[in-house]
Order: C-alpha cells, then structure tokens, then sequence
C-alpha cells in the first residue's frame, strides 16, 4: 500500500477518492428517482394492447335492459365476438347484466368483486385473462335474491346451488355459495375434472356474511391472514369494518354498462393482487378451452 501512495502521490490520490465518491452519489440518486417513478401500466404493444384495441363494448353491440312494463330484453350476441375469448366474455357480460337488472328491480346490493373488479379499474371490462366474472353481496342480499330475483332469470341460465344441482358443491371457504350458468356453452371444468355438476360459463356469487351486529366479515376471504392485519400491511393505523370500505358503493365502467363497485377498490385490490395496475406481459391471455357454442350435453 505504501508503494501505491508514493506512486499516485497525495493530491492525486484524494481527488480520486472524490471522484469516486461523487459518482457513486450520481448514481445512487439516478436509482432512487427511477424507482420511485410511478408504476404506468405497461400497455404499449403488448399483446394485451392489441387485444384490447380490438375489443368493442358490448353496448355497441346490443342493448341490455328492462323494458317497461315488459320483461328483460336481452339477446344472446355471442356470435359476434370475433374470438373465442370475447365469444366467452360477451356471455359473461350478458350474465353480469342481467343479474344487475334484477338486483336493481328488488333493491339488492351488490359489487363487482375480485378479478371483475380489477378488470373494471384497469381495463373497463373483462381482465383478458378471465373467463368468468364475479360479484359479492351480503347474506341478506343473496336471500332476497333467491326469493325474488331467480324466477325472472331467462330460460337459458341455470342459477346454480347445492339445492339445484346436487353434483354441485359450493366450493369450501370462498364464499361462493352459488353460480349463474349459461346454459348453451361449456366451460369444460367438468370434462377435464370428471365431475357431473352444470358446466356452462359462470358468474360466480360470492356472499359475505354478516355478524351478530350486522357487520359484514372478512370480505378477503380467500387469503389467510384477517382483515385487520391486512389493513395493517396496507397503510393501517386506522383499523375501520369491511362496511366502510365497500359502502357507499360508487359506479365503475364494464364493458360499456355502468356497475356498482366498493368504495375503497383501490385498498382492495391491492390487497388482493398488489400492484394491480401493472399488467403481466409474459402471461398468455386468458386460457379459454371453453365451447362457447354447445352446452356441455352436447358436447360429450
Ligand atoms: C362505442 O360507442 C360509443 C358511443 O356511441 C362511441 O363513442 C365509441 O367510439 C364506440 N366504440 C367502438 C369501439 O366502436
């Protein structure tokens, strides 16, 4: 070392120590700025892009609606999605609509949920790589439903529970306790997994409970650990109800349709999924092996 310093003589040496100091500064800072840079969603060209330019919003297609003093007019327009996919989704929305209808007419409260409720906030309809929708409502709320709404579903969607359809079994611990079924498509769930329970495109029911004081619970309850320690991880401090962060409910776009979302998306969706506004690019759109032509018997 000492040879060195003699070689490179004081001054010289110092004026490299802050050469060097400084430039691992530049680049420190340089690093901190770009990773505070908001986080975009990566849409340029990707394959979901193009997907999604293509897209034509089921209201500019058709009409969905109640008419008055009539029933609900709304026709099937699968055949014009021009893949297999969008064929899926315009069931999709098709089911999602009507049962918005039929909520609205009985006063039942209800919101977009889970991969349905990102796809709203990020892409005004169907996440390209769902292909099933879902909502969730209070106890009370599926009760009147079951009541009220059921006898008005068109002949050609099944509402599915464990009352029937006996091969069905409401799946344990996610809340959904029952399913709307288009009956002319096949999901192909059953034909992979050897079960004989109704198969056709699904809107999924999740209902959340409520307790002895009528609060709703654990609306996540998909993840393990409860809400409040989520609450915690997220920005917490502030511990609140599920009540207070879907209620009151706003109003998002889906596929052209105007639905009601939680209040505090945002807080769920990052609970649920993290940095939901970042789309996976490397991810294949959604995996459809559904026929969305023939209803499962006919396609045994
Ligand atoms: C859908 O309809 C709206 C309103 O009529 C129109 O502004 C929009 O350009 C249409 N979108 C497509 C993709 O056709």
């Amino acid at each position: 070392m000492a040879d060195r310093c003699d070689l490179w003589g004081k001054k010289r040496n110092k004026r490299t120590i802050i050469l060097v100091l400084a430039l691992i500064t530049v680049f420190v800072l340089i690093f901190t700025q770009r990773s505070r840079e908001p986080q975009a969603p990566e849409l340029a060209h990707s394959k979901v892009e193009k997907f999604l330019l293509k897209q034509i919003p089921y209201t500019n297609l058709s009409m969905c609606e109640r008419r008055v003093n009539a029933g609900i007019s709304c026709p099937d327009i699968r055949r014009q999605g021009k893949t297999l996919l969008r064929q899926a989704q315009l069931v999709l929305t098709r089911l999602l609509k009507i049962f918005d209808l039929i909520a609205k007419k009985h006063g039942i409260t209800y919101w977009l949920y889970r991969g349905t409720l990102l796809g709203a906030v990020r892409h005004e309809g169907h996440n390209p790589f769902d292909n099933d929708v879902d909502i969730a409502l209070p106890k009370s709320e599926f009760e009147k439903f079951v009541k009220y709404g059921v006898t008005e579903l068109p002949k050609d969607i099944f509402f599915q529970t464990e009352v029937t359809d006996v091969h069905w079994k409401a799946p344990r611990s996610s809340g959904i306790l029952a399913k709307l079924r288009d009956k002319s498509s096949c999901y192909k769930y059953c034909i992979e997994n050897g079960c004989k329970h109704k198969d056709g495109l699904q809107l999924d029911l999740f209902v959340i409970e409520n307790d002895d004081q009528g609060n709703l619970l654990e609306v996540f309850s998909h993840t393990k650990t409860n809400w409040i320690v989520r609450r915690l991880i997220y920005n917490g401090i502030i511990l609140r109800k599920p009540d207070e962060y879907i209620f009151p409910l706003i109003q998002v776009n889906f596929d052209g349709f105007v639905l009601p979302a939680p209040r505090e998306w945002k807080m769920i969706l990052h609970t649920l999924y993290g940095d939901f506004m970042r789309v996976p690019e490397n991810e294949p759109l959604g995996h459809i092996i559904t026929d969305t032509f023939h209803s499962c018997d006919e396609v045994d």
